[in-house]
């Protein structure tokens, strides 16, 4: 039956993008942290929408599950088999449309990345909107599928506020779409905006048309160091109420700032080495944004021996790169425990002070690194050091979280590693809820199985 099975898709795509040899199954089969993998019976690579929609066909008749992947940089592990299912690699879906200058929109396939589309989007003097470390590899299917944030929410929002039109395969074979798309549009529900977040389980994305943001020309990047996280998340407040320039508002310690300087060889931005950092940059499309960001930082009782500004392109890439690569300087430290939450803002200071201490509690030889997008009240809670599969600090730092009225996924999704939280965060009845539209999506259960539900 395998054999056959295999055979019916490498006729839909062609030998050559339907893979089965280990070797080059591999890269498809390992998720970025290294934390989740799974064998691939194989990985189908389309390159149409029909072919999509004849491959989940396929699939639903052999009763086979579907992983769909981009770029592979989840950090949920609802990217990778479980084991037993098919791989739907989307990257062939690459092609980007021209940019509507004056509308400032455009469509793009699934698989191109960020990247390619911040490329397109600044030739024509737009942005994309949404921006995060991973832009090289992570796609605008998968940004759509796991409502991507990143650094720049606190001024454009996630993903699902670019999402102006979509193209999607349903189970049955069907291509819905609602291409353009219009900024104004409260015709039936918003299928768009059910599939941003819906992490694969209730259609495949293949095209989507994004509404892009002006080109915020002008610059400046800075960071603060501080006392403590209280001190931080205040003047954050503080910044974001005073400049409408606001586009990033990040926050970092120095157990992370000391990897990073071990790891990438990056230089400490002051001589003194305060315990916490923040890191703002303001930006605009007209005017200079640095004298009102002086003016802003003047009414801060901040220490100026702890205050670093940039404002021409090195020197900002050279500030930003002390919040960016904390990601891969976590992974050269080992296999990290990650755990993406959100707690109000007025509560984020006490998540940063007590979580080094709830995992301390179940494991005293963990270490905790902290980092995030503090305007989000955002925080991305990094532990080294317990086994892959030992949960036990996980359950600590959401327990936590829960307590402190927080969200157990803030911009990555529930994947594979959050599952076991979601009824614990959402609750009986709102689960339910969700169930009933993944059970109309996708009756027979077979696209990403085991993703956001328990099965
Ligand atoms: P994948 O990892 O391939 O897939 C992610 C999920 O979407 C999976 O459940 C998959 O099944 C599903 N999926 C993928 N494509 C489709 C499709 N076409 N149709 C239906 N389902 C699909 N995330 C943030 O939100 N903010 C950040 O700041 C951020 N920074 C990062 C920095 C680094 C260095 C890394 C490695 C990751 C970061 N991420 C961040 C996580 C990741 O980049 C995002 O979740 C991104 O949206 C994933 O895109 P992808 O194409 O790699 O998707
Ligand atoms: C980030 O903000 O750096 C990302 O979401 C990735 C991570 O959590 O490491
Ligand atoms: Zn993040």
């Amino acid at each position: 039956m395998t054999e056959a099975f295999v055979a019916a898709l490498s006729a839909i795509v062609g030998d050559d993008h339907c893979l089965t040899d280990p070797s080059l199954r591999a890269s498809y089969e390992t998720d970025w942290t290294r934390r989740f993998r799974g064998d691939a019976l194989a990985v189908v690579r389309p390159g149409s929408a029909d072919e999509v929609a004849r491959i989940l066909l396929a699939c639903v008749d052999a009763g086979i599950g579907v992983v769909p992947q981009g770029g592979n940089t989840g950090l949920v592990g609802g990217s990778v088999p479980r084991g037993g299912e098919v791989v739907l690699s989307l990257l062939r879906l690459n092609e980007i449309g021209e940019v509507e200058r004056g509308a400032g929109e455009v469509t793009v396939g699934a698989g191109a990345t960020l990247a390619a589309v911040q490329g397109a989007a600044r030739g024509a003097g737009w942005e994309v909107g949404v921006d995060l470390g991973a832009r090289d590899s992570a796609t605008i299917g998968g940004m759509v599928a796991t409502n991507a944030g990143g650094v720049n929410v606190v001024r454009h929002g996630s993903m699902r506020s670019r999402l102006l039109g979509f193209e999607a395969v349903r189970v049955d074979g069907t291509i819905i779409q609602r291409l353009p798309g219009m900024p104004k549009d409260n015709t039936g529900y918003d299928l768009g905006g059910l599939l941003a977040g819906s992490e694969g389980t209730l259609a495949i994305i293949t095209r989507v048309r994004l509404r892009l943001v002006p080109r915020l020309r002008n610059r400046a990047v800075c960071v603060i160091g501080f006392a403590d996280a209280a001190s931080a998340v205040a003047a954050a407040s503080e910044l974001r109420r005073r400049l409408a320039s606001v586009l990033a508002l990040e926050l970092f310690t120095d157990a992370g700032l000391d990897l990073i300087m071990r790891h990438a060889s990056l230089a400490a931005p002051f001589v003194v080495r305060p315990p916490v950092y923040l890191l703002i940059e303001v930006a605009s499309s007209d005017v200079d944004p640095t004298d009102t960001l002086f003016a802003a930082l003047g009414t801060l009782a901040v220490d100026e021996s702890l205050v670093a500004v940039a404002t021409d392109s090195g020197g900002r890439h050279r500030l930003w790169e002390l919040r960016e690569r904390h990601t891969e300087v976590m992974n050269a430290e080992g296999v990290p425990h990650k755990l993406d939450v959100s707690v109000p803002l007025a509560r984020y200071a006490e998540l940063v002070e007590r979580v080094p201490v709830a995992v301390a509690a179940v494991d005293s030889d963990a270490r905790t690194i902290v980092y995030g997008h503090v305007g989000d009240g955002n925080l991305h809670v990094n532990v080294l050091g317990p086994a892959s599969e030992d949960e036990a600090v996980d359950d600590a730092v959401l327990e936590l979280v829960l307590e402190l009225g927080g969200s157990v996924s803030a911009e990555h999704g529930i994947g594979v590693a959050k599952v076991a939280w979601l009824v614990r965060d959402r609750g009986v009845e709102t689960v339910a809820a969700m169930r009933a539209i993944k059970a109309a999506w996708d009756p027979t259960g077979i696209l990403n199985p085991g993703v956001v539900f328990e099965r």
